[in-house]
């Protein structure tokens, strides 16, 4: 790792053994960002006297039987008889017992020098698992809505964080593609004509399919006759249960519809979804019986009211009665429950899984919580297989409610996106008169995409938040646009540098350098940690930290007019690697960074 607080763990554990025993071997050495809360009375917060805070003699004095103080000098001590200079300046205990750290400005320099020459700009390979990463998962014959979205976006972006740091990632698209519906879809299908204009709503405008279908259905209901809809849509759920060849075929031709609207949305998104990454509802079917006689067989599952339950400890209703996932149901069908247990168990067992991570709206919580107990008690879970949930939230309307049209539908993504770039393109056409129509066009996708894909990732992916779109394009403030501004902007200065000079050596002479060098040095630390905990809001909080200690940076140190050349040439430097980081963090977020804006 090249931030300093790992650059400076193993020697305080060595001070450690030095100052209090081997028995200490391996202690915590519990490092933590410098913080100084404002004194009673003072409004701000004070400039930071030192970068970095030891906090390890406050855990450590009572084991010690030593006074908090008096452990903390120890520990600077046998720091200082290591030799610490050449990483820190300045080792002060303060208060109850913390050592404050300043860094060596040599040592920050020449940590930021060593990213400059680094391919993967700090970011570490801890040990490679194993992650089926389930995402997006809309559903067939269905528009992708605002929901989709969200669950597209944050999972595409965990599937790029996770592959740089070295994971297998196999993403699961599974898809709504089988069960009770696809009869009334097919028989609808049927009889418009795979050729003919209705059809191809399915890639445009697939809601509108889903409703003629559905209308058909309702109309004909209760009507006895039994060539009615109703009934041949009845009879197309049993062919389509059965393998009827013809049946499905025309299955096939509703699939291969949805997923060229699937890939059109993905491709107009920049999201990493292929057709390879399919892992829909319907490759489990066979295995649902079989499955059902499994659990029944083993004692796992019994009837109770006519529906083969699992029954679990610790799930009740809101009646406290036992709350069972329902394998089969009364009248014979199998459930989505069912499915995700065989998915569960393919990816545990079959890919060998490490961690298996759903992206799926918040409100499906108890489901997973319950498929996964139920899979663990049919012993279809190995070990090490952790299966994890990214609760998605809502997104809302600026009204506070679930976004949704006029009409009551939920809103398309589809529109979305495209109100998005129209909105950008107002932006650009603004801030860049001198570009031609087209150079705004490709950059107002691009504003308009990230814009989009910012706001759902720079907040914590289970809280709600306001589409406002308003907002989310603007060039200032905590927005994808202001950040892909930044990195124009850098862009724009490298170009007007002479070719001839070449970046770095970097040297830091102002406060602002330093500032904008340790936010570059903890980029691999934070893309770590968002492997970890799943949340891509902290990869966005730290590149919006950097893009404004790069403006601090910028306001207070002339580059390109930068004297002598030294100074100039490492100013290049930091700006290159500012760059860098900018351009690859927002990658990981799916977001490109045009090179003019
Ligand atoms: N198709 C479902 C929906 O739109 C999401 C599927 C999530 N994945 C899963 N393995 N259940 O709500």
């Amino acid at each position: 790792m090249t931030d300093p607080a790992s650059a400076l763990a193993p020697r305080v554990q060595a001070a450690i053994v030095a100052a209090l025993g081997d028995e200490f071997e391996g202690a915590d050495p519990v490092i933590r960002p410098f913080t100084l809360k404002p004194k009673k009375g003072q409004q701000a917060v004070p400039a930071p006297a030192a970068d970095l805070q030891i906090n390890a003699a406050m855990a450590l004095a009572k084991r010690a039987g030593r006074p908090p103080r008096e452990v903390a000098q120890a520990i600077v001590d046998a720091l200082r008889e290591q030799g610490i200079d050449d990483l820190a300046t300045d080792l002060e205990v303060a208060g109850p017992g913390f050592v404050n750290v300043t860094l060596a400005d040599s040592w920050v320099a020449d940590a930021a020098q060593d990213l400059l020459a680094d391919d993967r700009v700090g970011v570490p390979t801890p040990p490679a698992q194993v992650i089926p990463l389930d995402y997006s998962s809309p559903n067939v014959a269905k528009e992708m809505h605002v929901g989709h979205l969200r669950t597209t976006v944050v999972g595409d972006s965990l599937a790029r964080t996770l592959e740089r740091l070295g994971h297998r990632v196999v993403r699961q698209n599974h898809i709504g593609d089988w069960g009770t519906p696809f009869g009334m879809l097919v028989e609808h299908l049927l009889e418009v004509g795979e050729a003919s204009e209705e059809a191809a709503l399915l890639e445009t405008d697939p809601n509108e399919f889903y409703k003629a279908a559905n209308a058909k259905y309702k109309a004909s209901k209760d009507d006895s006759a039994p060539d009615s809809f109703a009934a041949r849509a009845r009879k197309r759920v049993t062919l389509l249960q059965s393998g009827d060849p013809d049946t499905l075929r025309i299955w096939e031709r509703l699939l291969d519809r949805s997923k060229a609207y699937f890939n059109r949305v993905y491709t107009e998104l920049g999201v990493t979804l292929t057709d390879a990454d399919l892992d829909g509802e319907s490759r489990y079917n066979d295995e649902l019986g079989p499955i059902c006689e499994d659990l029944e067989r083993t004692g796992v599952a019994e009837i109770s009211d006519g529906a083969l339950c699992v029954f679990l400890d610790g799930f009740t209703g809101r009646d406290g009665q036992p709350l069972p996932v329902i394998v089969r149901k009364s009248d014979g069908g199998y459930g989505y429950a069912t499915t995700d247990i065989a998915a569960l168990r393919h990816r545990s067992l079959d890919l060998d899984a490490d961690r298996v991570i759903y992206v799926v709206g918040a409100p499906q919580n108890l489901h997973f919580r319950m498929v996964w107990a139920a899979t663990r008690k049919a012993g279809w879970l190995r070990d090490k297989t952790e299966p994890l949930h990214v609760q998605i939230g809502n997104v809302l309307g600026t009204d506070g409610k679930i976004l949704r049209t006029r009409s009551g539908d939920l809103v398309s993504l589809q529109s979305l996106v495209d109100a998005a770039i129209e909105k950008a393109g107002t932006v650009v056409a603004e801030s860049r008169p001198d570009l031609d129509e087209q150079q705004r066009a490709s950059i107002a996708e691009a504003v308009g995409v990230g814009a989009i894909k910012y706001a759902d990732l720079s907040v914590s992916h289970d809280s709600e938040y306001v589409f406002d779109l308003d907002r989310m394009v603007a060039l200032t403030g905590n927005t994808g646009p202001y950040l892909q501004y930044a990195a124009a902007r850098i862009r724009s200065i490298l170009r007007r540098a002479d070719a001839a000079e070449t970046p770095g050596p970097i040297v830091l002479t102002e406060p602002a350098e330093r500032t904008l060098a340790l936010r570059l040095l903890d980029y691999g630390k934070v893309v770590a940690e968002v492997g970890e905990s799943l949340e891509p809001h902290r990869l966005a909080a730290y590149l919006f930290d950097l893009a404004q200690a790069f403006t601090g940076f910028y306001e207070q140190c002339p580059v390109l007019k930068a004297e002598p050349a030294e100074v100039k040439a490492s100013r290049l430097a930091l700006c290159a690697l500012t760059l860098r980081v900018l351009v690859d963090g927002l990658s990981l977020l799916g977001i490109s960074a045009p090179e003019e804006m």
